[in-house]
């Protein structure tokens, strides 16, 4: 297992946050992670990353690789999200450099951190604009994060995070911000990038429309608590909990019917 989380506890001095999750995920797999605001879902991303606020107490196991992130040195953390673990966040533009080029943003990494020659990390920013499928690449790459749609600036996200060949991408409401049909064509390239880069993706959101898409596997959060998990299919078909029967329930009827018959 890529992951491995063993009864995961978060807490902000009396309240806890997270209440004793465990979970598995493996790579070329997708977990989504669903549940109402303030149930925890940025808690355990942060806790995933070894970005907990000092604020935070934790207990239990966050296993990656055979290496537990909660006892792990900064320094091996730092090396860690540099270039095993990736993350996309909900609105690009508070992650991107406004005053950058955004082939200059997703080259840096490739330049600092893998020592690539310039001329050899702008081919392979071309590569990644292309894998994010940004038509017009060529054009694109000297663009500033405000000339681009907000989709595409996700799409810039995504790249960055790839740039560094994670082993796991961890997105917070990834598409959140966007409207329904880019945040479907947001969704296809990170289901593509799963299952051709072999990575894990753990993919948040509190709209189980999102996560009934691409999920292999799907836990369900509330208040902290994990009340459900299995996979997205049977999740859906017969919920073990009625909150996740209202989380399917708050879905339009005509997603609810295509998930319904969905294979
Ligand atoms: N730095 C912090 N200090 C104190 N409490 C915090 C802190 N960060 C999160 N919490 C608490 O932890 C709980 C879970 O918050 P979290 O941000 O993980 O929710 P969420 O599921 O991501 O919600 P949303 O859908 O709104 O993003 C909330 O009760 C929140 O108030
Ligand atoms: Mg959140």
């Amino acid at each position: 297992m890529m992951l491995s989380i063993r009864n995961l506890r978060v807490t902000f001095g009396e309240r806890p946050a997270l209440n004793g999750i465990d979970l598995s995920l493996a790579r070329g797999r997708t977990l989504g992670v669903v549940g109402e605001s303030g149930s925890g879902k940025s808690v355990m991303a942060l806790a995933v990353m070894g970005l907990l606020p000092r604020t935070a107490r934790a207990t239990g196991r966050i296993g990656f690789d055979g290496r537990d992130i909660l006892t792990m040195p900064e320094r091996d953390l730092c090396a860690l999200r540099g270039n095993r673990i990736g993350m996309i966040f909900q609105e690009p533009m508070t992650a991107l450099n406004p005053a950058m080029r955004i082939g200059a943003q997703i080259a840096e990494g490739l330049i600092l951190h893998q020592g690539l020659s310039r001329r050899d990390a702008r081919a392979k920013v071309m590569h990644l604009l292309d894998m994010v499928r940004i038509p017009r690449a060529a054009e694109r790459i000297d663009s500033f994060p405000h000339e681009l749609s907000g989709g595409q600036r996700q799409r810039v996200g995504i790249a960055i995070a790839l740039a560094l060949t994670p082993d796991l991408l961890i997105a917070d409401e990834p598409t959140t911000a966007l409207d329904v049909t880019v945040q479907a064509q947001i969704l296809d390239i990170l289901d593509d990038l799963v299952a051709e880069l072999g990575i894990a993706l753990m993919l948040i959101s509190h709209d189980l429309g999102v996560i009934a898409r691409i999920a292999d596997d799907t836990l369900v959060l509330y208040r902290g608590t994990l009340i459900e998990q299995g996979p997205t299919e049977r999740v859906l078909r017969r919920p073990g909990h009625d909150y996740t029967r209202t989380l399917l329930d708050a879905l339009p009827p005509r997603v609810r019917a295509t998930l319904r018959d969905a294979p």
